[in-house]
């Protein structure tokens, strides 16, 4: 792009920056004239107007100009006495015995990952829970807490994979904050997985997968790494054949049934993984954060080296990035609410740093459910075209009043098969993996469907933002799959307005209300 580089970067981001500033007097005075209902939304006030107008002009010129704020170099420890409310940790890369399925990229090196774990002073290491007086530092106690086991989240900000932090002071941390303080969670690990600066896809799944990873080795009874031999069952330890886990390699059964006895065998393992447990994890992310949560979830259950995480609150999760690449230029559909939200949708720079987030992948990489897991084009794979395309325009009021009873009846239906049709013809050594990245085809292992054995999942959408629709989408699969999920509507709500300092107090007290309730169900 013309304008991403010197001197015209900085020309043109300094013009936008002073008129968008001039913009301000003329907004205030312009809406403060006018009536009520030629506002963009009738109850937004002057402040949420005029803040929607200059982060969307803001917007536009990181876009434009390929400008990141709020970041941080991942590499880089950050110093404890820094930090006020949380503490900075290294995990280790991801145990090779774990590296499975489209994580295993030769590209991209599996690095120690840094987190920032919410509070600062651990609450297991000090003893008595918030809730309970035992001790936590002994496994056998927190069993004895009556089913009180600890709750924590694992927080993957949002920002589009090229902006934000983990650090406490980016304006995502007001998620895990809220979380912290209002003791819902234990902890929270925020954290500092690899932006598309520094590696490109799988590069952030990597380091999530990591953080999972040793918080389950943490939280077992009978630690992945440990070299006793007293469970050899649970996926992950020493002891393990590893060809008894490559189930993703061809044999002779017949497909139909190679499904089952996989699913079975997976279905065992993990459900022995998981009654070790001494934790239930819940994956968190806004925006583009809630993309990686979806890609992390199905990194998990496909590969079933790992118990599935308990829940997953997504708060206005990107999950179409294919959005960008349309099949035909003539069949782009722009995102809705356009004069609303303050997401801009200008094609040609968002396809630019979705190729960046792609890297050294295939272009058809984007249309892997690991990385648009509600494109039209994956649903129409999954369930059909009628399905898809009742799905495609979906707002939110239509999915409260008439769309979910319909989605649920679906689900007895019976399991709709997955084309197993490469989309690219990748060869006959790639045939092998139906996850491998080197065949990023629309499939799924073991015949699951999309989403079948996801877990209970929040979702939080504004009906005034640009993802209604792909959102939607998502959550109209997750129901024909059976997942149980809890929709917390933000009215008038932009995207992702959570993590914003300035709007409407009174809405995002209403909204933190219901993903709390939602979070105190699993206690
Ligand atoms: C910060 O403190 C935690 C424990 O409080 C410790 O585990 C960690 O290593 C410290 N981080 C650094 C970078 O010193
Ligand atoms: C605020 O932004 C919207 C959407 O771009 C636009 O329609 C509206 O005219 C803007 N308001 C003013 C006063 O310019």
């Amino acid at each position: 792009m013309p304008f991403a580089r010197q001197p015209l970067k900085a020309i043109y981001v300094a013009q936008r920056l002073i008129t968008t500033l001039l913009m301000i007097p003329f907004w205030v005075l312009y809406y403060a004239l006018l009536p009520r209902r030629y506002r963009p939304r009738p109850s937004w006030s002057l402040k949420q107007i005029v803040t929607v107008n200059f982060t969307r002009r803001i917007y536009k010129v990181t876009e434009v100009a390929g400008v990141t704020w709020g970041t941080r170099n991942p590499e880089a420890a950050c110093d404890n006495r820094t930090l006020q409310e949380t503490r900075f940790e290294w995990i280790d890369p991801l145990p090779v015995e774990l590296c499975t399925g489209i994580i295993a990229d030769k590209h991209v090196p599996h690095k120690r990952v840094g987190v920032f774990v919410w509070p600062k002073h651990d609450p297991e290491a000090r003893g008595p829970s918030k809730s309970s007086d035992v001790a936590l530092n002994d496994p056998l106690d927190i069993e004895a807490a009556a089913g009180e086991v600890p709750l924590i989240g694992i927080f993957l900000h949002g920002g589009g994979y090229c902006h934000m932090s983990a650090h406490e002071k980016a304006g995502t941390s007001k998620i895990p904050r809220r979380l912290i303080r209002d003791n819902t969670l234990t902890k929270v690990y925020g954290v500092e997985y690899r932006l598309l600066q520094h590696a490109p896809f799988p590069a952030a799944v990597q380091d999530a997968a990591a953080v999972y990873a040793h918080i389950v080795r943490q939280h077992q009874r009978h630690p992945l790494d440990s070299t006793s031999d007293t469970d050899p069952q649970i996926p992950g330890t020493k002891s393990e054949d590893p060809t008894e886990w490559d189930f993703l390699s061809p044999n002779d059964i017949p497909e139909a049934m190679r499904h089952d006895e996989e699913n079975t065998k997976i279905k065992k393992h993990v459900t022995q993984a998981a009654q070790t447990m001494q934790c239930k994890i819940i994956l968190i992310g806004d925006s583009a954060g809630g993309n990686l949560v979806l890609a992390l979830a199905r990194w998990i259950r496909d590969e079933g080296v790992l118990p599935l995480p308990d829940g997953l609150l997504l708060l206005s999760p990107s999950c179409d990035p294919s959005h960008a690449f349309p099949e035909a230029p003539s069949s782009y559909i722009p995102r809705p609410h356009a004069s609303t939200d303050y997401l801009v949708d200008t094609p040609e720079p968002r396809a630019l740093l979705q190729r960046t987030f792609l890297g050294h992948n295939s272009i058809e990489t984007m249309h892997s459910p690991y990385v648009s897991p509600a494109s039209g084009r994956v649903l129409r794979a999954f369930y059909g075209d009628a399905f898809a395309e009742s799905v495609q325009f979906l707002t939110i009021r239509q999915m409260d009043t008439i769309a979910r009873e319909n989605l649920r009846t679906m689900v007895s239906a019976p399991a709709t098969p997955v084309p197993m049709t490469p989309m690219v013809d990748a060869g006959p050594e790639l045939e092998r993996s139906p996850t491998s990245l080197a065949r990023p085809i629309i499939a799924s292992p073991r015949g699951l469907s999309l989403f079948s054995d996801f877990p209970k999942t929040c979702v939080v959408l504004g009906d005034a933002e640009r993802l209604e629709r792909e959102v939607m989408r998502l959550v109209g699969a997750m129901e024909r799959d059976g997942v149980s999920v809890r929709t917390v509507w933000v009215e008038d709500g932009v995207h992702d307005v959570l993590q914003m300092g300035w709007w409407d107090k009174v809405v995002i007290n209403k909204v933190w209300e219901g993903i709390e309730g939602w979070l105190r169900d699993f206690n």
